[in-house]
């Protein structure tokens, strides 16, 4: 039975042990090194990285968020970030490809000019190019959006309120505040 004294000294050298691999990697976190491409991404979820000796490799495999492509905001462009293969993101959390619906199968890639409702706004562009990276048809038709340009009452206070647009812009995707990032067409003079 050891002493009182001996058994904080055992509890404190244990909480180190444990603590100091954690404390090391969140404090000084390096970004990524330049040759980040050739990590493997491919270990299973839940699973250490390991090197090429099978011994745990506990770099941080983040790319550093220094590396990524910032739009005329300061904010990431995650779309340049695809584009420039900065990132490659997974089709899932676990790795297996989503469920797809036979409506996920189509294709479509057009460029959507929403007019604006007030002349002091330019007009919006839906592009769905850089969406589909990332979503599937079924995540926004036919529930947020009806698949037919001008069907689909849109309006500013809504997107403020989460519908919409708003059901992602300022949740995961870059924040309403960057107005015309969306307002990003003059306003076309026919009508
Ligand atoms: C995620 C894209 C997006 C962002 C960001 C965005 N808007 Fe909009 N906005 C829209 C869409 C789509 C419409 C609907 C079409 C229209 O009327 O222009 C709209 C409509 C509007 C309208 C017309 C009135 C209405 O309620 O429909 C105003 C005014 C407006 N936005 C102002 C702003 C301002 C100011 C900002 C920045 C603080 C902003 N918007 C940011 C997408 C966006
Ligand atoms: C992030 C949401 C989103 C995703 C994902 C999405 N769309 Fe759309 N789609 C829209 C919006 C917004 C409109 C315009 C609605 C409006 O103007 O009322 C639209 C309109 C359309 C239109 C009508 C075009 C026209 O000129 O009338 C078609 C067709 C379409 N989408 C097909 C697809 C297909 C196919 C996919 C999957 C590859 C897809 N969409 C994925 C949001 C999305
Ligand atoms: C289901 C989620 C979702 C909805 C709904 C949605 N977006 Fe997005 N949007 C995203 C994601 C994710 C990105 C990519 C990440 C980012 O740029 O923040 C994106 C990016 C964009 C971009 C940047 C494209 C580029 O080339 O950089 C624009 C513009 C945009 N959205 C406009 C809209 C407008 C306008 C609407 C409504 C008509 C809308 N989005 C609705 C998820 C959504």
């Amino acid at each position: 039975m050891p002493t009182p004294k001996l058994k904080t000294l055992v509890i404190a050298a244990f909480a180190l042990i444990l603590s100091s691999p954690f404390d090391g990697v969140a404090a000084d976190m390096d970004p990524a090194p330049a040759d980040w491409p050739s990590f493997d991404y491919q270990r299973k979820p839940g699973e250490f990285k390991r090197n090429k000796y099978g011994i745990v490799d506990p770099s941080p495999d983040v790319v550093s968020l220094q590396q990524l492509p910032v739009d005329t905001y300061g904010f990431v462009d995650w779309t340049k970030a695809i584009k420039d293969t900065i990132i490659a993101p997974r089709e899932s959390i676990s790795g297996k490809p989503p469920a797809l619906g036979p409506e996920d199968s189509e294709k479509f890639s057009g460029d959507i000019l929403i007019r604006s409702k007030m002349k002091f706004m330019p007009d919006v562009i839906f592009p769905h190019s850089a969406h589909t990276e990332w979503l599937k048809c079924s995540t926004c038709h036919p529930r947020i959006f009806k698949k037919k340009a001008g069907a689909t009452p849109i309006t500013m206070t809504g997107i403020w309120n989460g519908q919409f647009c708003g059901r992602c812009h300022d949740k995961v995707a870059f924040p309403t505040r960057n107005c015309f990032k969306c307002h990003s067409v003059p306003r076309s003079t026919s009508k």
